[in-house]
């Protein structure tokens, strides 16, 4: 008798998981160097507390394959425990009935009061907290190698546009590439975040890119916008059709281009390959945008599992979300804490800006939701943008048929 109520009872708790260890598995697009880095601190902290972490990284800068590997686990009822999403990615995934709900957790530790409401516009759902908020980057950043800039006679960093174009200009004349990019939809539209904010300010970008407004889209400073971005096109180096972001971070980085348009996480790169913000290399506001960010915050979005997994899922939420973490993090990946009650200390100069940048842009009203990284429309439209974008910085398209597309874009 008592042989079999045994074996009974080890079968029926290995049933439902109690005996298994806990584990998450997370899905993420961290795969470069620096963001890797960052990662690891979220692992060990996890297996710090007994619970194992299944990776899954998904490559592709800016996550699209990610979303689409996602689709596919959703579709077959298999979700992973959380996954790294963006914006408006976070609120369609809400609304499909799969995401898990992290309330309870959230009103004990506070949550509310931490996290600036312009990330919890996307962390919660119908009032329920549904992703743990990891960070807040921001696309409208330039990092330049300081000894290229030297060696071009760029002394000090440009503020305005014009002098931006005539430092470049001075970077490709001293025989440097002037900007290093990579060819991808993606990091096209990063670069546009910042010239459109350039170009047309906080209120012009809200217009076009959050109200969608038509004669917005259409009008004059979308046209100098892409005008603009012509001139940025005349600066790259002929092999940058399709280079991945990190790689694009490596040609400044090693000397070889002056310039990098790209979000803060290309400042990981930097801090992984050794690098000193002010000595090595430095940061600045995309010239124009100087008191503005346009942000995009990477949130664990939960999903649905199964009783035996929930125990260690929260743990996942408990662990992303404090304060030690959040500071430990963010110092390696660039970006700032998503909690705004997590000490500057540990960070940087360049980190100490993007702080200071990011509490005067939420005072100010100047805090805009990345297009480029899903923060100011949703998927099916940004994805339209991209289009555009791509096509006219290919030279497919002209500045007066990339305006009318953009209004296309929308409908
Ligand atoms: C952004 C994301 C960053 C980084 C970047 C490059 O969308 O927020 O954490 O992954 O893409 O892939």
């Amino acid at each position: 008798m008592k042989r079999t109520l045994i074996a009974g009872l080890i079968s029926a708790s290995m049933a439902t998981g109690a005996m298994a260890a806990e584990s998450v598995e997370v899905l993420h697009w961290w795969t470069a160097g620096g963001e890797a880095a960052a990662l690891g601190v979220l692992k060990k902290d996890l297996e710090s507390q007994g619970v194992s972490w299944n990776d899954m990284p998904v490559a592709g800068g800016g996550g699209e394959a990610a979303m689409t590997a996602l689709r596919a686990r959703v579709t077959s009822s298999n979700p992973p425990s959380a996954v790294q999403a963006l914006g408006f990615d976070i609120t369609d995934w809400a609304k499909q009935g799969v995401v898990a709900d992290l309330n309870t957790l959230a009103s004990k530790e506070g949550w509310d009061k931490v996290v600036p409401k312009a990330l919890q516009n996307f962390s919660k759902f119908e009032g329920k907290w549904i992703a743990a908020p990891v960070n807040v980057h921001s696309t409208n950043w330039v990092w330049a190698n300081k000894a290229v800039l030297e060696k071009a006679g760029v002394t000090t960093m440009p503020t305005s546009w014009d002098g931006f174009i005539a430092a470049l200009d001075k970077v490709q004349k001293a025989g440097f590439i002037g900007l290093a990019h990579g060819g991808q939809a993606w990091q096209d539209a990063t670069l546009f975040d910042g010239v459109v904010l350039a170009t047309g300010g906080v209120d012009f970008y809200n217009k076009a890119f959050v109200q969608k407004d038509e004669a917005a889209l259409k009008s004059p400073t979308m046209k100098k916008s892409f005008d603009r971005m012509a001139q940025l096109r005349s600066y790259v180096d002929k092999d940058f059709s399709n280079r991945d972001w990190n790689l694009a971070s490596a040609m400044v980085i090693e000397g070889k281009a002056g310039f990098q348009i790209m979000g803060d996480w290309a400042k990981g790169e930097f801090l992984n390959a050794k690098k000193v913000p002010g000595k090595d290399f430095m940061c600045f506001r995309v010239p124009g945008t100087q008191g503005m960010v346009s942000f995009n915050s990477d949130q664990f979005l939960m999903f649905k599992v199964g009783a035996a997994s929930q125990g260690a899922q929260m743990k996942l939420a408990k662990a992303i979300m404090n304060p030690n973490f959040q500071s430990a993090f963010n110092v390696v990946k660039g970006s700032v804490p998503a909690r705004t009650d997590v000490s500057n200390a540990a960070f940087d100069d360049c980190g100490k800006k993007g702080m200071a940048d990011l509490a005067e842009a939420n005072a100010k009203g100047t805090l805009v939701g990345s297009m480029a990284h899903g923060h100011a429309v949703p998927a099916s439209i940004k994805n339209g943008f991209y289009d555009v974008i791509t096509q006219h910085f290919n030279g497919t398209m002209t500045s007066a048929g990339a305006t009318m597309a953009m209004a296309e874009a929308v409908q």
